[in-house]
Parts: structure tokens; C-alpha cells; sequence
């Protein structure tokens, strides 16, 4: 998605012109990957533009300072603030928002501790090409030869830069072969997830997806569809899956801030269930759409509108 300049972005505390919102190039993030970030989109609701759920990406980026030793100066409610200013600011309607929390400059060698740790929110138009095709048709996916981290190496919990290495392996690959998207499987050779998104399955009409322990990020929109799933009386199971699962199900879908729900209609060039969304994976996308675009009862106080706070 290639970046188009928007007019202000929230750089320590203010907002200042989107040119101004620069790094030095000894910047200890640069070298060292210490920084943790969040992913969150803004819909177009019937009341204005509202953050698909504002405080669980906030609570998770706190919580990846945490896991990461960032110390932040910024409260929960200061970001929450600082997000909805920027969206305001830039006159968006519908975005993507991108907090990012890293070690700036100061000094150099991997422990970090006399650098500052400096706070940016952009926010930006996000258009996926093709996208009600993919949404419909669902994406063709490949099973990585990279495994997602060991839990004792990095922390996939925390939303950090370093573990994106990883993750751009696997879809590097993925796309070399023709894939447009990877599942990883972790250290144990157990379905994890893909480069960015979780991961669900259907058969028998029960939803499964692999749970924390299989070195997951521990996604929103996963936490939103497994509530989804409940609302409508679908079956949910976290566990451990096998790989081969991934090619006997009758559905597959992938989840996240980007994905949103898409269907995966194949995975190593098996076709799943029917080769495209699948009955289970509509009614979850359908609700998700609704519930995101202000179109249905938001019983869960997922929307957090910009204006009128
Ligand atoms: C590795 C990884 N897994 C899963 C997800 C999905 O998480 P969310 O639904 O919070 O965007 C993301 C995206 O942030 C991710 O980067």
C-alpha cells in the first residue's frame, strides 16, 4: 500500500506537519528493531468516523511496551486521545491508524537505555486492491518452510518490530511461489498463523483456531469474531492444529486489522471446502462488516466515534 501524505501526524505529545515527523539516521530502532507498534482501522459509521476497537489496540500496544521494557510516558487515555485529535485533524472519514513507540537517538549498542523512547501516530487512507473480490473469493495460501518464533526467542505476544522479520520471510516466500498469503506453523509444527493475520477454520460447523500458546499474536478481530461466533449460537474450539487439518476443512479464514475477515479458498494448491467463502465464514464476515460500519447494534462497545466522544 503505498503511502499518500496526509496533512498532520502526532509526533511526542503534538501535531505537526506529516514532512516534519522524521527520525536521525543512527536512531537506535533503525539498528535494533526496539520499537512495538499497533494496527487499527476507523470506519465509516452512520455517525461519523468511529475506531474499530480503540481500547483493546491501546491496552495492546501498552502491553508490548511492557513485554519490550519501552517505558512510555503516555497514558491509555492520552493515546486513545491522541488517536481520535490525529483522525480529526487529518478530516478522515475512514482510516488506517499506525501508533508507533521506539528508541530514538541517542546512543548506540544494543541496550537501549539512554535513548529516548519516542511516540508517533499516522493516520491514512487504506484501500486493499481488489478488495470485495477478495472478500468474496477468498486468497490462496501457502504453507511456510520459516516456523513462527519459539516462545523462548522472541515475544509473538508483543506487537514488535523484530518479529516482522519473520513474518516478511514467510510472505516473501509465499509470494515467490504464487501464494498470496502464508500460514506458519509453529515451533512444534503446529498451525500458528500468517504473516499478520490469525487464523480460523470450520468443519462439522465448529469453529477452530489455534489458541495463544501456538505463538500467536492474540489479534482483536479474532477476539471479535470468536465473540461474534458466540453471539450466533457457532461452536468455538482453541486448540492445538495439526497441519493437516488445514486440508481437510470445509472453511478457512484468515482475520485481522487488514485482513478483516478473508476467506481462504486454498491452501499448498488444495482447494478448501468449496474453493470459496463458505456459509460459516459469510454470516462471522457479514456480522463483523456490520457491526464495524455502524450498521448493526454495537452490543459489545466495539465503535469509539471520533467526534462527540
Ligand atoms: C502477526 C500478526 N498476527 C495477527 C494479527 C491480527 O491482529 P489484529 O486482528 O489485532 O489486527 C496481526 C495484525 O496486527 C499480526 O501482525
Amino acid at each position: 500500500m503505498k503511502l499518500v501524505p496526509q496533512p498532520k501526524i502526532w509526533w511526542n505529545g503534538r501535531l505537526v506537519p506529516w514532512e516534519q515527523a522524521q527520525v536521525h539516521v543512527l536512531s537506535h530502532a533503525l539498528h535494533y528493531a526496539s520499537s512495538v507498534f499497533e494496527g487499527i482501522r476507523a470506519y465509516a459509521t452512520p455517525r461519523g468516523p468511529a475506531v474499530f476497537c480503540l481500547d483493546a489496540h491501546v491496552t495492546r500496544l501498552l502491553h508490548s511496551c511492557r513485554i519490550v521494557r519501552l517505558p512510555l510516558r503516555f497514558s491509555h487515555a492520552d493515546l486513545c486521545t491522541a488517536i481520535r485529535d490525529t483522525i480529526a485533524a487529518n478530516g478522515q472519514d475512514a482510516c488506517y491508524i499506525r501508533p508507533l513507540v521506539f528508541r530514538g537517538y541517542g546512543a548506540l549498542g544494543v541496550f537501549p537505555d539512554e535513548c529516548p523512547v519516542d511516540v508517533a501516530i499516522a493516520t491514512f487512507p487504506w484501500q486493499k486492491k481488489d478488495e470485495a473480490a477478495l472478500l468474496e473469493r477468498g486468497i490462496d495460501a501457502g504453507v511456510s518452510s520459516w516456523r513462527r518464533m519459539a516462545p523462548d526467542t522472541l515475544p509473538a505476544m508483543a506487537k514488535c518490530a523484530g518479529n516482522y522479520v519473520n513474518s516478511a520471510l514467510a510472505v516473501g516466500e509465499a509470494r515467490d511461489r504464487g501464494f498470496h498469503e502464508a500460514v506458519v506453523l509453529d515451533v512444534d509444527g503446529f498451525v500458528s498463523e500468517g504473516s499478520g493475520q490469525n487464523l480460523f477454520l470450520v468443519q462439522g460447523g465448529r469453529l477452530m483456531t489455534p489458541p495463544v500458546g501456538s505463538s500467536i499474536l492474540a489479534g482483536v478481530t479474532r477476539a471479535c469474531v470468536l465473540q461474534i461466533a458466540a453471539d450466533l449460537g457457532v461452536p468455538v474450539v482453541e486448540q492445538r492444529l495439526p497441519r493437516e487439518m488445514l486440508y481437510i476443512a470445509d472453511e478457512a479464514f484468515f482475520t485481522g486489522t487488514v485482513a478483516e475477515v478473508t476467506p481462504i479458498r486454498s491452501v499448498d494448491g488444495l482447494v478448501v471446502g468449496a474453493g470459496a467463502r463458505g456459509p460459516v465464514t459469510k454470516r462471522l464476515q457479514e456480522r463483523f462488516f456490520a457491526i464495524a460500519r455502524g450498521q448493526h447494534d454495537d452490543r459489545h462497545g466495539w465503535l469509539a466515534p471520533v467526534r462527540g466522544a
